[in-house]
């Protein structure tokens, strides 16, 4: 079997396509202008790259786009006094902490200080508790972009086996819980799992999201089964320079899988795109 390969990109651009047509809705009937604030701390450059894509996509779909780039040995109090000041300012519908943040900052104490409705990442511990029991909350982009994608690749989840290889609060934790409120029977699967291959292979859908270049082989595949890769690990080519790589072996998944995303050009894009859709989502809440 060769897998069917899922369009992350194509998808993306037909979801902000949305989102843009959205926002011209809010202008025309509410005069509204959607905003969304990206706080970088520091000057991480992967986060450096990411934060300027963001901010590049939201001017993109006709938002606001306002960004905060603080010194690297920022205080946590000038932090958290920014965030009173965004969560207070009524042009800004969505806040966006990139993390990771330098060690001197408490991750969840800044996370937890920005209002719940504008937490576009989803993050904040009512969101996730919001989530977790079903109710209407702010989902995270990466897990949300993933379960968009199998929707639309199957139709209806109910009753699939789904593995989630990795249990972060960004991806692995928020994903199983959507996928369970797909009627997904759901594995978290980890670094102390034991016999994880045999788990994997149990699965119509894994979603890998370790962090780990190229950790499942085409051998744990059930075949036919979807495979969703999270990852984005850069690795060095034998002939020199360097390419990027997800958390599948893209090429023996891909001769046993029914679909699979691939890297780049699967879920990466996918989660800006459903950071745009957070935010007119917020945006709207916000405005009745
Ligand atoms: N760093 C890596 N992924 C993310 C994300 O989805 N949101 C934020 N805020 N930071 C990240």
């Amino acid at each position: 079997m060769t897998a069917t390969v899922i369009d992350g990109k194509a998808f993306a651009a037909d979801v902000r396509a949305k989102v843009a047509e959205h926002v011209t809705r809010l202008k025309e009937v509410h005069g509204i202008t959607p905003g969304l604030a990206v706080v970088l701390v520091g000057e991480d450059p992967a986060s450096q790259v990411y934060v300027r894509s963001k901010g590049k996509m939201t001017v993109e779909v006709g938002m606001n786009s306002y960004e905060h780039k603080l010194d690297a040995d920022t205080s946590e109090e000038v932090l958290l006094a920014l965030i009173a000041q965004l969560n207070a300012d009524p042009a800004v519908h969505g806040i966006l902490v990139q993390l990771p943040l330098p060690a001197h900052l408490d991750s969840d104490l800044v996370i937890n200080s920005i209002d719940p409705a504008k937490d576009v990442d989803g993050f904040h511990i009512s969101n996730v508790g919001l989530l977790g029991t079903g109710q209407k909350s702010m989902v995270p982009c990466t897990p949300l972009g993933c379960l968009m994608m199998l929707r639309a690749h199957h139709g209806s989840l109910s009753g699939l086996n789904a593995v989630v290889v990795g249990r972060s609060n960004i991806v692995g934790k928020p994903m199983a819980q959507l996928l369970l409120g797909d009627s997904c029977t759901v594995t978290i699967a980890h670094s102390r799992t034991k016999d994880l291959p045999a788990v994997v292979q149990q699965a119509d859908i894994v979603v890998a999201a370790v962090g780990r270049a190229q950790m499942i082989p085409g051998e744990w595949i059930k075949p036919g089964a979807t495979v969703i890769d999270v990852g984005i690990n850069r690795i060095d080519k034998p002939e020199g320079g360097t390419r990027l790589v997800g958390d599948a072996d893209y090429d023996s998944c891909a001769a046993v899988a029914g679909a699979i995303t691939p890297v780049p050009g699967g879920v990466g894009p996918m989660t800006i795109a459903c950071l745009l859709a957070n935010t007119v989502t917020a945006c709207s809440r916000a405005n009745g």
